[in-house]
Order: structure tokens, then C-alpha cells, then sequence
């Protein structure tokens, strides 16, 4: 396993759309393994494949606060079934480090998918799991947070990452 670099928008791989997983085999499983690893390390709530470079539709969850224990769900070549209601969460993302805003979402959804082990599982999720996957799903169409946000936020966020740029810029 191995922590592998996360990327940051606006790298182009984070706009594409993510190919379908053919075959759930060892090469896949070392794949969900290390952005497992690279989730934890972050540390995040989620973590998509394109966001360390693979363009598969592939991603993996973990809500479970500090003081609980683990809980990984793995997603290969999921699809959200169904949806219902909507709900405001203040979310943030791996590719947008400092950044969170109010994004609306569904509040409910069902979402079918492969396991690690290439089994088919389905499963209802609500509240931050259902926010989770509505995030990372998005993340496999290359739609990403910043897409979410009305006109004025997205110009603010925009200033603000442009910002960031440059003082890293200015530290590099
Ligand atoms: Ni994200």
C-alpha cells in the first residue's frame, strides 16, 4: 500500500469522465487499498480515483469520526439508483484544500455497485453518507464542487484558490 499524491483543481484528469472498471482483479484491489491509505493520511471522508491520477470509476468512503472505529466502503462502478429529498451540508474536498461551502444535495439515495471483491452490493445511505457519495460519485463525471456553487461563490472560491496559488507561489 502506499500514500499517493493527491491532485488539486484545476488539474485536467479531475474533468474527465471516468472509465468503467472491466475487471475487479489484483491490479483494482491495490488501487482501492492505496487510496484507502491516501484517504486516511489526508485525512478525509472520501477519496475518488481521478483524484490521484486514475481515471476509473472507482471511490472510497469512510464517515466514521475519530473516536469510532473504521468503516470503509469501497465503490466500483457505482450508480445512484435513486434519490429523494435534499439537504444543505458544509462540504469540503481533497482537491480544494481549505475550502468548504454549502452545497445542496440530495438527502436520501440508493446506489448499487461492485465490492472489493467485484460483488454487486446496493445499499441506502442519508445524512453524511448520502452527501459523501453524491460528492465522490459527481468527482467519476467530472464534475466537481466548485460546480455546485452559485455565480457570486464560485467568483469567491475562484479569488480565493487564486490567491492560495500565489502565495505558494511566492513560498515555492
Ligand atoms: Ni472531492
Amino acid at each position: 500500500m502506499a500514500v499517493r499524491e493527491i491532485l488539486e483543481y484545476p488539474h485536467p484528469v479531475l474533468r474527465e469522465v471516468a472509465k468503467p472498471v472491466p475487471r475487479v482483479d489484483d491490479e483494482i484491489r491495490r488501487l482501492v487499498d492505496d487510496m484507502a491509505e491516501t484517504m486516511y493520511d489526508a485525512p478525509g471522508v472520501g477519496l475518488a480515483a481521478p483524484q490521484i491520477g486514475v481515471s476509473l470509476r472507482v471511490f472510497v468512503i469512510d464517515i466514521a469520526s475519530e473516536d469510532e472505529p473504521s468503516e470503509l466502503y469501497v465503490f466500483i462502478n457505482p450508480e445512484i439508483v435513486t434519490t429523494h429529498g435534499t439537504q444543505v451540508w458544509n462540504e469540503g474536498c481533497l482537491s480544494f484544500p481549505g475550502v468548504s461551502e454549502e452545497i445542496k444535495r440530495a438527502e436520501q439515495v440508493t446506489v448499487r455497485a461492485l465490492d472489493r471483491d467485484g460483488n454487486s452490493f446496493e445499499l441506502q445511505a442519508d445524512g453524511l453518507l448520502a452527501v459523501a457519495l453524491q460528492h465522490e460519485n459527481d468527482h467519476l463525471n467530472g464534475v466537481l464542487m466548485i460546480d455546485k456553487l452559485s455565480a457570486l461563490k464560485k467568483r469567491m472560491m475562484g479569488r480565493k484558490l487564486a490567491k492560495k496559488q500565489k502565495s505558494q507561489d511566492a513560498e515555492a
